[in-house]
C-alpha cells in the first residue's frame, strides 16, 4: 500500500485520463485495480442547503434513448417532488419501511383476499393476471412507485405519469374517469376522450375475469363492505415515444374509489405476461423487448426503452444471462446469481447460498442475499475496510462507516457473477448507501443485506446495484443483459 502522501497525487493523475466517466458525478470517483475511489472536489456546483431544481437535473441521456425515468423524488417528477422537498430526503427509515413491504410482496405475502376469480389463458412464459377481489389492487403493490415515466394513453395522447414495473398483477392498472365525488381527478384517464378506445368483450381470452356479468370486461372491487369501484379491462393506443407506440394495448381502467397514493395515474406493467407492455413490444432481430436505465439518484433522469436496439449492435459492451423458466409465477422474470466477487477475486460462498431465483428488481433498494452468502461478503467486506471508522447500524444494513473528515476513501469493487459468464460490475452507488446523498463524506454502508430467512429467492438485486446500468430485456432471446454506466 502507497503511504498516504503519494496516495492522493496518484490519484489526482488517474483522475485526469478517466476524466470523461467524470462527468456527472460529485464527488469525484472512478475504479481502479480491484477498488472504487472517491475523492473529495472542491468544485461542488451544489451549496449545502440549496433546494435542488428541475434545471439542475442532470440528463445523462440522448433523446433516442427512449422516454425519460425520474425517480419520485426528482425535482423534476410531475408527482410533486419539488413541492415537498423536505420530504425529498428520505429517512434511512422510510427506505428501510419501503423495502420491507416490498419483499413481503415479492413473497406473495399481502394478497388481500384470493386472486380474480379465474385466472386468464397462460401464454407460454406468461402467468395469468390476479387482480386481488377486495382492496385496492396498486395499494396492493406497495413500493411500485419509486420510478416514473410520462406515457400518452388513447387518441389524441392523454399525457399521464406511471409507475413502472416488471414485477405486477400481469395487467397494466390506469385510474380512470369517473372518480368518486371525494378524489382529485385531474391525473385519470378520460375513456371517453379517446377515439381509439375499444372494450374487451366479456368472455374473451383477454377478459381475465370469468365472472363478468354485461357485454364489457368488468369487475366490481370492493373492500369487506364498501364497493371500491370498477375495473373494466379495455385496449387503447400507448404513446411512449413518437417511434414507440403500441397499438390496441390492454389495460385495467379502475374506476371511483382507486388513488394511486403519490397522485400517479397507475403502473405500466412490463413483466412477462402475454398481454403486458414487454409481450406487446414484438422484437425484431436487432432489438430486445425493452430496457432501462436508472437513475442512480434524485437528480439524474434515466430511460425506458421499448423495442430497445441490441446494445452489441451499437458497440456496447453487454453482459447476458439466460432468463430462467419460472413455474411458480410466470409473469416473473428470474435469473441465477452464482457467485460474487469482492476486489477482484471470487469470494468463497457455498453454491447452495445462490441455487435457485434470482430477482432484478425495481422496486426494491438494496440488494438481499441469504444469510450464509451475506456473511461471506460482509466479512470480506470488512476485512477491506479495517482503516475506516466503523459507525452504528442502519436496520438491517450493519456495515457502516464514517468517512466525516476524510479526503478520500476507497471501497473493494463488487462483482455480481451471473449464470453463463455475465460478471456484473457494480457502480459505487451500488455498493455503498448514503443516507446523505449529497455528502459522500459522511456516514456509508455496504449497500446489501441479508435476506429474510423465509424468503423463497435466492437473491434479490435491488435498484441501486443497477443504477447507471442499462438492463436489456431480451425476452425472445431469453436473457438479461446488462451494460455497465450508461446514464
Ligand atoms: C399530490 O397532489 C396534491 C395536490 O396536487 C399535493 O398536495 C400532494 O402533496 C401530492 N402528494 C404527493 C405525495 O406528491
Ligand atoms: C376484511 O375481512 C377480513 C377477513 O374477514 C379481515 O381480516 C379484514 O380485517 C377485513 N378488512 C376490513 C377493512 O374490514
Ligand atoms: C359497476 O358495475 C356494475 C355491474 O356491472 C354496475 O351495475 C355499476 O353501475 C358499475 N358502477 C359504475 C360506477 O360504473
Ligand atoms: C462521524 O464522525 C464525526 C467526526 O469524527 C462525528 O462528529 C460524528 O458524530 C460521527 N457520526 C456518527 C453517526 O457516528
Amino acid at each position: 500500500m502507497a503511504s498516504s502522501a503519494v496516495v492522493p497525487s496518484l490519484l489526482f493523475c488517474l483522475v485526469l485520463l478517466v476524466s470523461p466517466y467524470l462527468a456527472y458525478s460529485y464527488p469525484t470517483s472512478y475504479t481502479h485495480g480491484g477498488k472504487h475511489y472517491v475523492l473529495h472536489s472542491n468544485s461542488d456546483p451544489r451549496q449545502p442547503g440549496q433546494t435542488p431544481t428541475c434545471s439542475s437535473v442532470h440528463s445523462g441521456r440522448s433523446s433516442s434513448d427512449g422516454v425519460p425515468v425520474l425517480h419520485r423524488l426528482s425535482p423534476c417528477s410531475p408527482l410533486g417532488g419539488a413541492r415537498n422537498q423536505e420530504k425529498a430526503t428520505t429517512t434511512v427509515a422510510d427506505v428501510l419501511h419501503r423495502d420491507a413491504l416490498r419483499l413481503r410482496s415479492l413473497r406473495g405475502e399481502d394478497n388481500h383476499g384470493a386472486p380474480a376469480p379465474a385466472p386468464g389463458p397462460s401464454a407460454p412464459g406468461g402467468g395469468g393476471v390476479s387482480i386481488p377481489v377486495r382492496g385496492d389492487p396498486i395499494e396492493a403493490r406497495p413500493g411500485a412507485f419509486e420510478y416514473h415515466v410520462v406515457a400518452g394513453f388513447g387518441t389524441p395522447a392523454q399525457e399521464l405519469t406511471v409507475g413502472f414495473d416488471t414485477y405486477t398483477s400481469g395487467a397494466t392498472l390506469l385510474k380512470c374517469t369517473p372518480c368518486a365525488a371525494t378524489e382529485p381527478c385531474d391525473q385519470a384517464f378520460e375513456p371517453s376522450a379517446s377515439s381509439s378506445l375499444a372494450q374487451v368483450p366479456c368472455g374473451s381470452p383477454d377478459c381475465p375475469f370469468h365472472g363478468c356479468s354485461g357485454p364489457s370486461c368488468t369487475f366490481s372491487l370492493g373492500t369487506n363492505n364498501t364497493l371500491l369501484g370498477n375495473v373494466t379491462f379495455v385496449t387503447d393506443k400507448l404513446t411512449l415515444t413518437s417511434s414507440a407506440t403500441v397499438e390496441n394495448f390492454r389495460f385495467a381502467c379502475m374506476e371511483a374509489g382507486f388513488r394511486p397514493r403519490d397522485n400517479s395515474t397507475g403502473i405500466l406493467d412490463l413483466s412477462r405476461n402475454s398481454h403486458s407492455l414487454a409481450s406487446r413490444a414484438s422484437s425484431s432481430p436487432g432489438t430486445v423487448a425493452f430496457s432501462y436505465c436508472l437513475p442512480s439518484s434524485p437528480s439524474t433522469v434515466g430511460f425506458l426503452s421499448l423495442r430497445a436496439p441490441k446494445p452489441e449492435l451499437s458497440g456496447r459492451k453487454v453482459s447476458y444471462t439466460p432468463l430462467r423458466s419460472n413455474p411458480g409465477n410466470g409473469n416473473m422474470y428470474v435469473v441465477e446469481l452464482v457467485g460474487v466477487g469482492l476486489g477482484g477475486r471470487d469470494l468463497s460462498v457455498p453454491p447452495t447460498a445462490f441455487a435457485g431465483d434470482t430477482l432484478v428488481d425495481l422496486h426494491t433498494t438494496f440488494t438481499y442475499l441469504r444469510p450464509e452468502a451475506y456473511s461471506v461478503l460482509r466479512d470480506n467486506f470488512r476485512q477491506w475496510m479495517t482503516e475506516y471508522k466503523p459507525a452504528p447500524p442502519l436496520g438491517v444494513l450493519d456495515t457502516c462507516y464514517n468517512f466525516t473528515g476524510r479526503n478520500f476513501f476507497s471501497v473493494p469493487a463488487i462483482t455480481l457473477k451471473f449464470n453463463g459468464g455475465a460478471d456484473v460490475d457494480m457502480s459505487m452507488n451500488g455498493i455503498m448507501y448514503f443516507p446523505d446523498p449529497g455528502n459522500h463524506f459522511s456516514i456509508a454502508c455496504l449497500a446489501f443485506a441479508a435476506a429474510p430467512t423465509n424468503a423463497r429467492e435466492a437473491a434479490v438485486v435491488g435498484n441501486r446495484a443497477q443504477s447507471s446500468m442499462e438492463v436489456v430485456y431480451d425476452v425472445r432471446g431469453g436473457k438479461v443483459g446488462f451494460v455497465p454506466y450508461r446514464c
